[in-house]
Formats: structure tokens, sequence, C-alpha cells
């Protein structure tokens, strides 16, 4: 199988699957996180380089305030199951986004997680928190300007000011849940990537419907335009 370098997946449908088998919303976002683990060691079993995950865009903010820090609080729950785990994996813990905002214990945690992975060489895993793709592009065009006075922007320039600038491009992105939209989430990195939307809720989504993905992305052909 053609393994994708770099597979991003907005992670959508958390809620609506803890509602529909009568829990909280929360239930969703607590089992969403857990399935981050088995997502991530499938992944890097395949031999995929790089896994972006949508966790919290900066609009999620206009959720209630209870949902907001319940999801800043998964970070730890991720941290306190699966830190020996990432470390096991040779897997690599990096972050885009905008940490301003976020509580300071959230920020701790991800601090943690970026230290203690610091030195793993397998698969890179990128969690997008408080991610939001046109704030990004608006940033990294802002600090091009400050340090680039009386220049032109040119494409290879405003990649290397994103976040993703250490990153290969990305070659599949999914979305779970049955909604067919971005969402902010990396409009500029996406440009030719095969997208791929599964009707499944995330906690749902198993490593087999992973593997699906994957099966789907080898029979896309990839064109960039040309013939
Ligand atoms: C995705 O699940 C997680 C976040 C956006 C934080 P949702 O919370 O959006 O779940 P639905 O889409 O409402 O079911
Ligand atoms: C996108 O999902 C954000 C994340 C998965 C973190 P949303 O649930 O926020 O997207 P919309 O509101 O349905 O577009
Ligand atoms: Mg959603």
């Amino acid at each position: 199988m053609s393994i994708p370098q770099h597979i991003a997946i907005i992670m959508d449908g958390n809620g609506r699957w803890a509602k529909n088998i009568g829990r909280e919303r929360t239930h969703g976002h607590y089992h969403g996180a857990l399935n981050i683990r088995r997502i991530a060691i499938k992944a890097h079993q395949l031999g995929v380089k790089v896994l972006t995950l949508f966790a919290f865009s900066t609009e999620n903010w206009k959720r209630p305030e209870s949902e907001v820090s319940f999801i800043m609080d998964l970070p730890r729950v991720f941290l306190n199951n699966y830190l020996q785990e990432l470390l096991d994996n040779d897997i690599c813990i990096q972050f885009i986004g905008d940490w301003k905002n976020l509580p300071a214990s959230t920020v701790k945690i991800c601090e943690e997680l970026l230290e203690k992975t610091k030195d793993n060489q397998g698969m890179k895993l990128v969690l997008a928190i408080n991610y939001g793709s046109k704030q990004e592009i608006v940033k990294s065009v802002n600090k091009f300007i400050t340090q680039n006075p009386n220049t032109m922007i040119d494409e290879t320039m405003l990649e290397s000011y994103l976040d993703t600038s250490h990153l290969p491009a990305v070659d599949l992105c999914i979305r779970t849940s049955g909604e067919k939209r971005l969402s902010n989430f990396l409009l500029w990195q996406l440009a030719y990537s095969e997208l791929v939307f599964c009707p499944l809720h995330w906690p749902e989504f198993t490593e087999q419907e992973f593997e699906n993905t994957l099966i789907e992305y080898e029979s896309r052909q990839r064109r960039y335009g040309g013939l």
C-alpha cells in the first residue's frame, strides 16, 4: 500500500456520538481523546510520518464554558494515560495553534508532552489546539512584514512562516462524522491534499476504518493540475 507521509484528521462528532448513546457531550470528548491513542499507534505502525489532529478550533470558544474547560483538561488525561506508550513507540508530540488564551494548566501539560517526547525519532503527532487557519495565515504575513519591511511575500516565504513550516505537505485529510467542510483547518496546506469524508463519529472511528481511508487514498490519482 502507498502510505501517505502526512495525514491530517478533523476529529468531528464526539458530541453527537455521546448524545446517541444517551450521554453528555463531554463523555464523547473523553472517548475521542482515548481514540487518539488507537489511531496514532496504528498510523505509526503503518509508517505514517506525520499525523496532525484538529483538537480545538479558534471558533470552539463559542461553546459553553463547561464544555470548553472539559476539553482543555484532556491533554492531562492524555499525558497521564499515554505518555509511556508514546515513548515506547518513539512518537514525538508537537503542536500547532496559538497557546495564548489557553488556561495556564493546559499550557503546562502541553509543554510537558512536548519536552518529554522531543527526542523521539518516530512519527510526529501534531495536535492543533486553539488552531484556526485564517488566523495562522494572517499571523504569518504580519510576522513576515515586521521582519522584512518593504518586501513582497511569496508562496515559499509564507510557507516558511506557517506553524507547519517544518512538516511535509499534507497528503490526505480525513473528516469524521459526515460533515463535508474544512471548518478553518489547514486551508493553505490542503490545497492539493486528497479529502476523505467518513460518516462515523470520531470515537467510533476504528483502526479498520482508518485503513479503509488509506485504501481509498491509494485509488486516487493526484495530478496537481497536470495531466
Ligand atoms: C469534535 O466533536 C471535537 C471538537 C470540536 C472539540 P464535536 O464536539 O464537534 O462533536 P459534534 O460535531 O458536535 O457531534
Ligand atoms: C471542527 O469541528 C473542529 C474540530 C474538530 C476541533 P466543529 O464541530 O467545530 O466544526 P463545525 O462547527 O461543525 O464546522
Ligand atoms: Mg462538530
